[in-house]
């Protein structure tokens, strides 16, 4: 390991810091999804040369079109890359072989145990090694437990016969990236990074603040701190959501309306940070994340307990959702069963159309095995697959396409459900024309008080 200071005014240390600056030096970066194609145009965007590499064909062929397939990637952005000859996307590995940096941005899913499925790191780095070259960065991006740089990629890394540290350089730096988010992006959202070797870390945090806000890379010591710091972000977030969710049921047994509730808290300028209630969590962040925690924790005689607690209640909010939305039914005469409901909403989250995970189609397929004739309307998801199994261990078996937004289909309906708050979508025009609303995301506040007309969870 090299990781004296001496070595950062090394040749080859002061050669990389002059391919920084003057853009010579040539960024790869592995899998071009929600993370890696903006991180992508970003460095492209900052003047550098950029290689992706992704095994999807069809990608690859819309990308060399000039076309974006992420929703926070404008298409003249990748269009303007593409011909400048900033970005090339390709389906070889071969291409790293110029590139001085590499991100790694593959998927982290789990499988059907709920145990951290590595392949697709696996995959990649097997993918860089026959190409790795002295002198190269690598920065792996992907969500992942605490270990997995060092257990996992260096391993096969070195297979090709150079060793971390001394003739390659490797970092770990969560991603950060929040689809929708119009406010933080990756020029003002602080990055966390964690090399083997200081020299590792330096050379990462150098590449990085060309695109983040310069002062805004936060050095860690090890690969294995910046990986648990993403875990740290993530469990946060899925323990405080599953808080509030807990909280919504004791609200809803009470008569109590958590939203009033909330929004009386939030009146509190220290100690205290919203959250919201919903329908449960989704998307490949929330849900899967903490379980990578708690699978390694395992390997330490150490149970995550509130990891495992949050992820049960979070789990159970569709069920909920469903439940409520019976009893609501049941006391205007009616019957979930046959029961006509137009679900708002089929993403994980507002405002963008990823629906992975996502806790509303969750409430669409309780609902249809209950029996409830659902037809649901999203405008950035065209279309849906939904599993036989209400647990979620059957086959995709049916594929629903979202309806028109009409008077006519909303009017129709017996409930109006929103599971998904869509900013573009006109609420007000929903609750006028709809005859029941049950609105699980709080999104007809600004237009609509909680009525015989409108509940909410
Ligand atoms: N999407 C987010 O908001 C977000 C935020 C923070 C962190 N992350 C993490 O970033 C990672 C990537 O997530 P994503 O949302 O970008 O996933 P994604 O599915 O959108 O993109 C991953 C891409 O990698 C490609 N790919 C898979 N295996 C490959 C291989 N061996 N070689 C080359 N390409 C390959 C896929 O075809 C796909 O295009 C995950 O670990 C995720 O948890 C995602």
């Amino acid at each position: 390991m090299v990781s004296s200071a001496a070595t950062f005014s090394s040749p080859s240390e002061e050669a990389f810091r002059r391919s920084i600056a003057d853009r010579t030096a040539v960024v790869g970066v592995v899998g071009l999804g929600y993370v890696g194609l903006p991180l992508a145009m970003a460095f492209a965007g900052a003047g550098f040369s950029v290689y992706g590499v992704d095994l999807d064909e069809h990608k690859i062929q819309r990308l060399r079109r000039g076309e974006s397939y992420i929703l926070d990637v404008e298409r003249s952005t990748v269009a303007e890359a593409v011909s400048a000859e900033r970005f090339h996307a390709e389906t070889r590995f071969e291409v790293l072989a110029k590139a001085d940096v590499i991100f790694v941005c593959v998927p982290t899913p789990f499988d059907r145990a709920k145990n951290p499925d590595l392949s697709y790191i696996v995959n990649a780095a097997s993918g860089i090694a026959p190409v790795l070259r002295r002198g190269q960065l690598i920065i792996l991006e992907s969500t992942t437990y605490p270990g997995t740089t060092e257990e996992i990629l260096i391993p096969i890394l070195e297979q090709s016969g150079l060793k971390a540290g001394s003739d390659f350089h490797v970092a770990f730096s969560p991603e950060r990236i929040d689809p929708g988010n119009r406010r933080f992006g990756i020029e003002n959202t602080p990055k966390v990074v964690g090399g083997v070797d200081l020299e590792s870390t330096e050379r990462a945090a150098l590449v990085l603040e060309q695109v983040v806000a310069k002062g805004k890379v936060h050095r860690v010591s090890t690969p294995r701190a910046a990986e648990l710091t993403k875990l740290l972000e993530n469990t946060f977030r899925a323990v405080n959501i599953a808080l509030v969710n807990e909280l919504a049921v004791l609200c809803d047994r009470m008569g109590i309306d958590v939203w009033e509730v909330i929004e009386a808290a939030k009146t509190k300028p220290y100690g205290f940070m919203p959250f919201y209630p919903g329908p449960g969590v989704g998307g490949h962040c929330i849900p899967v994340d903490p379980y990578y925690l708690s699978w390694k924790a395992r390997e330490f005689d150490f149970s995550t307990k509130f990891i495992e607690l949050a992820a049960e209640t979070n789990r159970q909010m569709p069920f909920f959702a469903v439940a409520k939305l019976r009893r609501l039914l049941h006391e205007r005469g009616a019957a979930l069963r046959g029961a006509r409901v137009l679900a708002l909403g089929a993403a994980f989250k507002k405002d963008i159309d990823d629906a992975r995970n996502s806790a509303a189609i969750r409430v669409i397929e309780i609902l249809r095995h209950e029996g409830a004739d659902v037809a649901y309307h999203d405008p950035f998801v065209p279309a849906i697959a939904l599993r036989d199994g209400i647990y979620g261990e059957g086959d995709m078996s049916e594929r629903l396409t979202s309806v028109d937004l009409t008077n006519e289909a909303v009017a129709a309906a017996d409930c109006v459900l929103i599971l998904v708050g869509h900013s573009r979508i006109d609420y007000r025009g929903v609750v006028d024309a709809a005859r029941f609303v049950f609105d699980v995301v709080n999104a007809t506040q600004d237009v609509a008080p909680a009525s015989g007309k409108v509940a909410r969870i």
